[in-house]
């Protein structure tokens, strides 16, 4: 499906990101900073990216634990000419970049579970938060700020109590062989240019097929949180529009457009 863009909207966007990168040592969030490079008029293509976030947050009101020399902690602005109700699998399209750069690496053992986290070995590595200002189901947001948080090295002082469990580094998967959050930072948003592209010309279904390539949610028993979440099912697919295909446990099946999801064991 290729998207339109909205009747008030010139028909094509011409994308070629060159991006303009803004580098700090400190800050609360990038997203933060962004929301107001962006709100002063910065143009699509800002990232600014922080060696410490003293208050980095994730999706569904979470903390994202933010320490210096190990991570990626980047936000980017982006002002898609598409309305809010085309841009639901922009999540999605960036993990792929992240998805991408890791490869470049070889980081086999990496995958996508759906809607916006990139995993390996049951551990979450990276995540993507997406944060839409303005716009409406027929009008594009005015801007929207992407933050992806990826996990490279592995902090110098571990991860902290609530995380040791369930945050992972590609470190983990890499060794020695791990790149820098530099040079994984240039690549990832080399990578998020390409797929951003693709993604404005054809919509996610350019970007489908990658996406279940590398994805460990379908195929898999699932519970599903959120609002309207508290149920459980089978992950059949993922649609052109980016939402998870369940078939509930009651037989019917559902497209789910946000919340969570939890990835049964197998066997359980
Ligand atoms: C999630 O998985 O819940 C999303 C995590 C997003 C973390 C990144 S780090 C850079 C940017 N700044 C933030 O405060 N959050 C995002």
């Amino acid at each position: 499906m290729a998207l339109s863009a909205s009747p008030e909207m010139p028909d094509r966007h011409p994308i070629d990101i060159a991006w303009s990168v803004v580098s700090l040592a400190e800050t609360t969030s990038t997203n933060d900073v962004a929301r107001a490079l962006a709100a002063a008029g910065a143009p699509e293509g800002t990232a600014v990216i922080a060696d410490r976030q003293t208050s980095g947050r994730g999706r569904l009101g979470r903390a994202w634990h933010s320490p210096p020399g190990s991570g990626l902690w980047c936000s980017v602005i982006l002002r898609p000419r598409l309305p809010l109700s085309q841009l639901g699998p922009l999540a999605l399209v960036v993990a792929i970049a992240v998805y991408r750069a890791g490869q470049r690496w070889q980081a086999t053992g990496l995958g996508l579970k759906w809607p916006n986290d990139l995993v390996a070995d049951g551990r979450k590595v990276a995540g993507i938060l997406t944060e839409a200002v303005g716009g409406s189901d027929t009008l594009p947001p005015e801007y929207v700020v992407v933050g992806i948080g990826v996990n490279v090295r592995r902090p110098v002082d571990g991860f902290p109590s609530p995380l040791q469990q369930t945050a992972g580094a590609l470190e983990d998967l890499l060794g020695i062989n791990c790149p820098t959050v530099g040079e994984f930072g240039t690549v990832m948003l080399a990578e998020l240019a390409d797929v951003y592209r693709t993604f404005v010309d054809d919509g996610f279904a350019g970007l489908q097929a990658e996406w279940l390539r590398a994805n460990i949610t379908t195929g898999r028993q699932v519970d599903v949180g959120g609002t309207g979440g508290g149920w459980s099912g089978f992950a059949e697919a993922i649609d052109e529009l980016g939402r998870l295909v369940v078939r509930r446990d009651e037989g019917d099946v559902v497209a789910v457009a946000a919340g969570d999801v939890t990835l049964r064991r197998p066997g359980n």
